[in-house]
């Protein structure tokens, strides 16, 4: 083992700065643990004369990869930059160079996880990614570790600390999405593009990084199916709120006799549900074993410092196994072949907001598209349209548990009927009102 250990940035943004910060105020702590001192060597910006919110030696920065990658003082990669497929191609070279890496990256990890940790296995390096999934929470810990021996069955939670923040904006305090949008990027929740954020991909990502791990099953970015909540708007939130429900973007991972579906969409929680209570930029998942029954593992999902502390983390396991010589050797790959429920296998219930003819025999037009399909309902609210003038009625029904088939069905049915003038949304409902 050496007498320092040098580690190379990749990135020096709100995640690489939160990084430089905890080395250098940890350093002790982290000296106590892997008994040598930890420094930063080189760090990669795009723009080298930015002015940086770390106190810097401005000769550690390159623009160069090569003075990280291919630097023989460097004995750690910390990718802290983000992108995909340029960002593959560097840790592709970093490792057949020998050096461990420590990743905050889900793009990456979603699409190029299994490939990136059969090379670095394959060179005697560790590839750790804690920070890719929920932010400061050790969820990834938990599942490959202190979890190891169940079996998990189920994986519900918020993984996006952007759109929670916005709807939990909206939901308080009536909030317009465009500010909030725009506050959550300030703070440095957002992702550079915050596209993925709030169409739901990066939930997504974290979904298929999870599912991965807790049902050892080869799940790939695109079998989560994903709706984020660019569509949502404040009057669904106010109306499903009266109902008793709140709003958030739920990441779901079920497994049942072997086979596996996993989502994400914006879902109605009742007020009382757990998950409910989980607000801005704060992620939680509940994760269900067989043997374990229910946990749930809370905390900041994004920003600079708990980020950092789940790299850092990683960092320190990295220089743990290069002091025990077990690097490279902790990864155990999937023991399942990917097997997906199908949609008639997939049971949810479901809000649907219509706004309907005002007049006679609506309600049973109506109820007569679901009951043909077997779909019972638990709750239906009239009110009167508020923005379209007379004539028109806003409908609102909550299903008990109907199977996703029949429910898209039922929507598509609906939508031909003279008497429907409009669907104007449609939510999961998951959680039992007490
Ligand atoms: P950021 O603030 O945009 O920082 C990105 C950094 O990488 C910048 O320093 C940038 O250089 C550098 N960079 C980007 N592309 C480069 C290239 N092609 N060549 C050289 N340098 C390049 O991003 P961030 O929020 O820190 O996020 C970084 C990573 O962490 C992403 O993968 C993100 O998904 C992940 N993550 C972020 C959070 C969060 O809360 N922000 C949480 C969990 C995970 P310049 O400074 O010169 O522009
Ligand atoms: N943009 C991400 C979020 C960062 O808002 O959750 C953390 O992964």
């Amino acid at each position: 083992m050496k007498d320092t250990i040098t580690v190379g940035l990749l990135g020096l943004g709100t995640v690489g700065s939160g990084v430089v910060k905890i080395i250098e105020k940890h350093q002790k702590k982290l000296q106590h643990q892997i008994g040598c001192p930890v420094k930063v060597g080189k760090v990669l910006v795009r723009d080298l004369a930015k002015k940086r919110d770390v106190n810097f030696d401005e000769a550690q920065l390159t623009d160069r990869v090569e003075d990280i990658i291919e630097n023989d003082d460097i004995d750690v990669v910390i990718e802290v930059m983000g992108g995909v497929e340029q960002t593959r191609q560097w840790l592709l070279t970093a490792l057949k160079n020998k050096k461990h890496i420590v990743t905050a990256n889900k793009d990456l990890m979603a699409v190029y996880g299994p490939e990136l940790l059969k090379v670095a296995a394959d060179n005697g390096c560790d590839l750790y990614y804690e920070a890719s999934v929920a932010g400061g929470i050790p969820i990834i810990r938990t599942l490959v570790d202190g979890l190891s021996s169940d079996r998990i069955t189920k994986m519900m939670g918020i993984v996006n600390g952007t759109t929670n923040f916005i709807l939990t904006k909206m939901t308080k305090e009536s909030a317009s999405y465009d500010a909030v949008l725009k506050e959550a990027q300030d703070l440095g929740y957002a992702e550079a593009d915050p596209t993925s954020d709030v169409e739901g991909l990066d939930a997504a990502r974290k979904m298929a990084i999870l599912a991965r791990l807790g049902f050892s099953m080869s799940i790939d970015l695109d079998d989560v199916d994903v709706c984020g909540i660019s569509n949502v708007t404040l009057e669904d939130i106010q109306y499903s709120h009266k109902l008793g429900y709140t709003m958030k973007l739920i990441g779901m991972a079920e497994e049942t006799n072997g086979k596996v579906a996993v989502s994400v969409q914006p879902t109605l929680l009742p007020h009382n549900h757990p998950l409910a209570s989980v607000n801005d930029e704060y992620n939680a998942v509940y994760v269900y074993g067989k043997a374990v029954g229910e946990t749930m593992f809370y905390g900041p999902g994004a920003g600079q410092l708990p980020t950092a502390t789940s790299i850092v983390s990683d960092l320190v396991t990295v220089l743990k196994n290069m002091r025990l010589g077990v690097s490279g050797k902790g990864y155990v790959f999937e023991q399942f072949e990917k097997n997906l429920k199908s949609p008639e296998e997939i049971r949810s219930k479901y809000f649907l907001r219509l706004q309907v003819k005002d007049q006679s025999g609506v309600l049973a037009q109506i109820t007569s598209v679901f009951a043909e399909y077997k779909a019972s309902l638990e709750k239906i609210l009239q009110l009167p349209c508020k923005d379209r003038g007379e004539g028109l009625a806003e409908l609102i029904i909550v299903t008990h548990h109907t199977n996703k088939k029949d429910y898209d069905t039922i929507v598509k049915q609906l939508q031909k009927l003279d008497v429907v003038d409009t669907v104007v949304s449609s939510y999961r409902v998951e959680g039992e009102e007490k």
